[in-house]
């Protein structure tokens, strides 16, 4: 270190010295010749007494001011397990804001005729964004855990687009069916059950997912191992099934996984490293398999939502209220997203609208990673 130190030093001296014209720097390199030691240790004491800013940077002590890393830190304390499903609150399709289909938009946008798969979309998230494909024209297979939810809010999506669109000649047909994604069985056998009942897919979209909120040093293993079998394998195991009835079948597709902004930064003050680490993979795994399927053209993007208010993020909020201030300090938009921000991004990326869209994160988080 001392020697490359030397060299470096050699080197610089070398070529930046005949371009100053100042004596004053001349004279300085010429008595101080090489230097061996970081510059910090230069300066003299009184300097340093002089330079209050030293004690901000890595000159400084650790812990020297209370609001050191204040706003980039996780805090162990805060400790928020995902509920059991007993404890697991519903939620309803987006009423009256689904819209009927009297304003012209691009054809393109439309899913008119396309089968369309969403994993846990029996609530949040893949509840609405079923809808969207519903709306769009798509018929849909609801896959969840929970299949009795799964069912009620099938139910609940035909009932809704009904009433939003009394005079339709055509009733989007949607289906509801088990699986545990995490299982290579249980996704095989719901395929099979889909393209029973529907005789095809066409689309994909995998919502199926949760997140524990642990300190790293004291997350159990077991619920580590079921976290990214939900999250990882899962989105690996449905991805994979769907585009090989594509590719039997010999037609395009598009799939679209729902990752996270915590796939590209770290969330605060909320800890949840494992959870961090399977939305990275699951952004990595649509740009992967983009590459792999882009021949038999099938299209995989991936969506990154930022903080969505959920029926069950609101159940966190209830019982954590501090984070909701804490959240949205560090939102650009200042605001959380509703479920419905995710309607457009989902359509869009899933239809003919993004034919030469794919390997994409869109990042819905009302610029969070940004900053
Ligand atoms: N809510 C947010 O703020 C937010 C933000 C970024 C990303 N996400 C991601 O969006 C997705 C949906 O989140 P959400 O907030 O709607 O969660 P949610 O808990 O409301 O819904 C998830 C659904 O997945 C189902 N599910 C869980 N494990 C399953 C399994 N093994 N097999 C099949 N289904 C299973 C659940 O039964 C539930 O219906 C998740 O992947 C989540 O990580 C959510």
């Amino acid at each position: 270190m001392f020697k490359s130190t030397i060299i470096r030093q050699v080197s610089r001296a070398s070529t930046t010295a005949p371009r100053v014209s100042s004596t004053a720097f001349i004279t300085r390199q010429t008595v101080r010749g090489l230097r061996t030691t970081p510059a910090r240790f230069d300066k003299s004491s009184e300097e340093d007494d002089n330079d209050r800013h030293d004690a901000l940077t890595t000159a400084g002590k650790p812990g020297a001011f209370e609001h050191e890393g204040q706003f980039s830190r996780t805090d162990k304390t805060i400790r928020i397990e995902h509920p059991e499903e007993s404890q697991m609150p519903s939620s309803l399709p987006v009423q009256g804001r689904g819209g009927s289909h009297y304003r012209r938009t691009l054809a393109t946008f439309s899913l008119e005729g396309r089968v369309g798969v969403v994993t846990g979309g029996a609530r949040g998230l893949g509840l609405v964004m079923a809808q969207a494909l519903v709306v769009s024209g798509a018929d849909v297979a609801i896959v969840d855990l929970n299949k009795e939810e799964a069912t009620k809010s099938a139910e609940l999506l035909v009932e809704t687009f009904r009433k939003e669109n009394p005079d339709a000649e055509h009733v989007p047909t949607v289906t509801a069916h088990y699986a545990d994604v995490s299982s290579p069985d249980s996704v095989n056998e719901s395929i099979s059950e889909i393209i029973g009942k529907h005789g095809k897919i066409d689309h994909l979209v995998t919502s199926a997912g949760f997140t524990d909120n642990i300190d790293a040093i004291d997350y159990p293993y077991e619920r580590l191992k079921k976290l990214w079998g939900v999250n990882v394998d899962g989105t690996y195991l449905f991805s994979t099934a769907v585009a090989r009835h594509l590719m039997d079948r010999g037609v395009p597709g598009s799939i679209v996984m729902i990752g996270s902004m915590s796939g590209s930064i770290v969330n605060v003050p909320q800890p949840q490293a494992p959870y961090n680490a399977s939305k990275a993979a699951v952004r990595h795994l649509a740009s992967s398999f983009a590459v792999e399927w882009a021949h038999a053209g099938i299209r995989v993007n991936c969506i990154s939502p930022g903080y969505m208010l959920t029926a069950l993020t609101k159940k966190i909020l209830d019982e954590n209220p501090v984070l909701a201030e804490k959240w949205t300090s560090l939102i650009p938009q200042g605001k959380m997203g509703r479920p419905e921000d995710l309607m457009g991004a989902v359509t869009f990326l899933l239809s003919d609208a993004s034919g030469y869209v794919t390997g994409a994160d869109l990042r819905v988080d009302g610029g969070y990673t940004l900053t």
